[in-house]
């Protein structure tokens, strides 16, 4: 990327194209910016009464990136159970790594596997090459896992090294024919690009990409197009938001209400950053001759911590984009130019990871932390139970082994005579819920002698 720095100011918007030289990967993010009015009043808070999340169901656009640059975090089949309980319905990870794509076989969850920058060069090299990794990774897990698509490099066209944007469209190729040939047919394969791909993003019907990758980029249109496969974009209101937060409202980066901005080409009116975000990356597709091409949105979030210099990195404010961009996808609603095309989106990220390099933001995109705690609560379990289980000490429990060890791991607790009997009752009732405790011995109408009085 050349150093280039433009900025389009009219009225109250503004649309901040940036990259630069010596840019990391989260400087290329953000380069699409738009600023609208403060809106006097702010959002309330949660969406009302919060039981209406206890009965959420899965939601089949949304998806999470489980990103395992850490040392903390818990094994693959935990994870797998923690999702179950979620509104999520798809994992994206970022290399076919095996203990997850076991983890998650014989579940609902569909996987996308990322194919790792460094692969791209050999698997474009031949498509034996390309058969051999196939024939590695993803067979032994398919079908019982899911895999639905593989993601070939991580945003290639917007960094430095040519060496391998040179060759992904050759890997893309490559990876799709050996699909082939290994007679799986309904994994497509994409690659995922940073917003940093487009040159100009303002207004969204303007928006076009770089010149110097549009050859790249009809290469790729046309494979995507030919093989009914998706755009997919790194989209984050954040990065604009951290570069010019003098300039870009939060409300419109946060989906909060504000007036936001109609594109004075279309007359589509824009009330998040979001959207305007997808429809940019719409208009500079269409540019190229293509409009059958669906974009997803591969990874987007907002850290709840950041360093002293990074402005908007926040556990409300984290909160408040996760939960209304999860309301937003939920909705099916699509974008303004694609009203009818809900757009699929990947949450960044599913938890903190704590050793990923840079600033303080990159360890904390995450929903939960790694002992499976939520960071915060952004409405994504699907049941809960509906009071919180009193703890083993407020009942006063003793839980000696049974005596009949020869079965293994049955233990029975015995409440102590001090415990209330209403603390007792509800222990009992949380305990013996569905996919709980095997009660029966101890009801009325079981099959055991447990009851007292006895019957
Ligand atoms: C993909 O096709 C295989 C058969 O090749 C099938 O078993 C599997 O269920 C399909 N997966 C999806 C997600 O439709
Ligand atoms: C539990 O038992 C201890 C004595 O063993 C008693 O002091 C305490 O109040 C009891 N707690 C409850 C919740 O019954």
């Amino acid at each position: 990327m050349n150093a280039c720095v433009g900025a389009c100011l009219a009225w109250v918007l503004l649309s901040a194209t940036i990259s630069s030289a010596s840019s990391t990967d989260q400087d290329l993010e953000g380069n699409v910016g738009f600023m609208a009015q403060h809106w006097s009043h702010r959002q309330r808070r949660g969406g009302g009464d919060d039981r209406s999340n206890i009965k959420q169901r899965k939601c089949p656009n949304l998806g999470i990136n489980y990103g395992l640059v850490a040392n903390d975090l818990p094994p693959p089949k935990e994870v797998a159970r923690l999702l179950e309980a979620t509104r999520v319905s798809s994992i994206k990870i970022y290399s076919p790594n095996a203990d997850v794509l076991r983890a998650f076989s014989n579940t609902d969850m569909s996987v996308v596997v990322g194919v790792p920058d460094e692969s791209i060069p050999v698997l474009a090299s031949s498509t034996d090459a390309a058969m051999l990794w196939i024939t590695a990774n993803i067979i032994p897990f398919f079908p019982a896992t899911r895999i639905v698509s593989l993601v070939v490099g991580n945003e290639v066209l917007s960094k430095t090294s040519s060496d391998v944007s040179n060759h992904l469209v050759q890997a893309m190729e490559n990876l799709y024919h050996a699909l082939l040939f290994s007679n799986i047919q309904n994994v497509s394969v994409s690659t995922t690009h940073s917003m940093a791909v487009l040159e100009t993003s303002y207004p969204p019907s303007a928006s076009r990409f770089h010149p110097q990758i549009v050859p790249t980029m009809k290469r790729i249109l046309s494979f995507l197009s030919s093989t009914s496969s998706s755009f997919m974009s790194n989209s984050y209101p954040y990065f604009a938001y951290k570069q010019n937060p003098e300039l870009i409202s939060l409300d419109y980066a946060l989906f909060r209400p504000n007036p936001g901005f109609s594109d004075p080409n279309t007359n589509l009116h824009y009330s998040n950053l979001f959207d305007a975000q997808i429809d940019s990356i719409y208009s500079a597709i269409k540019a190229l001759g293509y409009d059958n091409i669906p974009v997803v949105v591969a990874e987007s979030g907002w850290p709840s911590h950041g360093d002293a210099d990074e402005a908007g990195a926040s556990l409300n404010n984290a909160e408040e984009y996760n939960r209304n961009l999860i309301t937003h996808i939920a909705s099916n609603a699509g974008t303004p130019a694609s009203p009818n095309r809900p757009i699929r989106t990947y949450i960044f990220a599913l938890f903190n990871e704590n050793l990923k390099p840079g600033p303080t933001s990159e360890r904390n995109f995450g929903l939960f932390q790694p002992d499976e705690s939520e960071v915060y609560d952004v409405g994504l379990q699907i049941s809960r139970p509906a009071a919180p289980p009193p703890t083993m000490d407020a009942v006063n429990l003793t839980n000696p082994r049974s005596p009949d060890s020869s079965s293994g791991s049955a233990t029975w607790c015995i409440a102590k005579p001090s415990s209330s009997i209403e603390l007792l009752e509800q222990i009992l009732q949380f305990a013996c819920q569905e996919g709980g405790a095997d009660c029966m011995p101890i009801q009325p109408d079981g099959y055991g002698n447990c009851v007292y009085p006895s019957q």
